[in-house]
């Protein structure tokens, strides 16, 4: 494995070392997308966030085979994550989807396996158009999800589970009723969301963070039809501290969240800002930097999950992230 970068690890609560950096692969298709996974191992990039509903595992997984078939990386070396769709929560579900993310990446097993969103739809339902594509927690609760995929936890198919886009409420509910405490919690975190309540009570139980749309997401507004007046990768006391730092605003959004001791995992399919990102790392923000960061949070999310909530659904925003 190319040694070409200053590499963090995060303990998760069994201790195994997780590595605090990787790629994320939401949106990017194809070529590119390629492309971008043969370049980040080459980087030096040891973890790769992937899910199955963003249809492009099958890509991911030639670009693996390929880079263990040239020796570029080892399975050992490379953290593949993967997710569990909100269309897959039953338990008889639960097994088939995740032997298709490991066919389809070419993989016998994965590092990390999550559920994707507290939501469960019905099966098929591609984008959900109205209550009826929902399944209430009442009818197919958490627990009962949680429990399908410890089964393949302790089968080898993934060697740690995970939840995405979950409250520290949530998680209390989930150790509660099944005794298993997630690994991890993967979830919208940027200095415009810092969630600094969550990653406490998360740390308290031995949770660790990772931050998605680390950047602001700023290729997503058109997929979700708006136009965020907030952009985070534009905000003028982050240019002032990259200028401080001579570096680019976006690494010092990367270096912020591995700062604060989250795994973060920006997206890009730019050769040049693939690179950049994972060189974040050996940035050393000052406490003053730190601070004037943090009072940046206006609790702003760029996901924020309406799309789970159309009249009539189970889920609204306030039982959606317990507020
Ligand atoms: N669990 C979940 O529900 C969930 C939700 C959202 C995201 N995620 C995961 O988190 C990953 C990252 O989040 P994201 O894709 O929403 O957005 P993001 O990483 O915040 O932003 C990606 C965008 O930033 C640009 N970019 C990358 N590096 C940059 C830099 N150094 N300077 C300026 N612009 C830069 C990219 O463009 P280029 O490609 O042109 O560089 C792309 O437009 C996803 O890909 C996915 O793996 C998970």
């Amino acid at each position: 494995m190319k040694k070409t970068t200053q590499h963090t690890y995060l303990a998760l609560h069994d201790g195994t070392a997780f590595p605090a950096f990787g790629l994320g692969t939401w949106k990017p298709q194809g070529e590119d997308l390629y492309r971008a996974v043969r370049v980040a191992l080459d980087a030096g990039y040891q973890h790769i966030d992937c899910a199955a509903i963003y249809g492009n595992e099958d890509v991911i997984g030639r670009a693996l085979s390929d880079a263990f078939t040239a020796g570029d990386v080892g399975r050992d070396d490379v953290w593949i994550t993967s997710k569990l769709w909100n269309t897959e929560h039953a338990r008889a579900a639960v097994r088939p989807a995740l032997e298709k993310t490991l066919a389809a990446l070419h993989l016998d097993y994965l590092d990390l396996y999550l559920m994707h969103w507290p939501v469960a739809m019905r099966p098929g339902v591609l984008r959900p158009k109205s209550a009826d594509d929902f399944v209430s927690l009442t009818d197919l609760p958490l627990e009962e999800t949680w429990a399908a995929m410890a089964v393949l936890r302790d089968a080898g198919l993934t060697r740690q589970m995970g939840v995405s886009n979950f409250t520290a409420a949530k998680i209390r509910h989930l150790h509660a009723t099944t005794d298993i405490m997630p690994a991890v919690n993967q979830v919208e975190l940027h200095p415009y969301l810092a969630q600094d309540e969550l990653l406490a009570a998360c740390r308290e139980m031995g949770v660790i963070l990772t931050a998605y749309s680390p950047l602001g997401t700023p290729d997503s507004g058109e997929l979700f039809r708006r136009d965020d007046p907030f952009k985070v990768l534009d905000d003028e006391v982050i240019a002032g501290i990259a200028a401080a730092h001579s570096v680019s605003p976006g690494q010092v959004l990367i270096a912020w969240a591995q700062q604060r001791g989250t795994a973060v995992i920006p997206k890009s399919t730019n050769e040049g800002r693939i690179r950049e990102n994972v060189a974040a790392a050996a940035i050393e923000l000052t406490d003053a930097d730190m601070n004037a960061i943090a009072a940046l949070d206006r609790r702003h999310r760029y996901i924020d999950g309406r799309f789970w909530c159309p009249e009539g659904s189970p889920y609204t925003l306030a039982s959606l992230w317990d507020e």
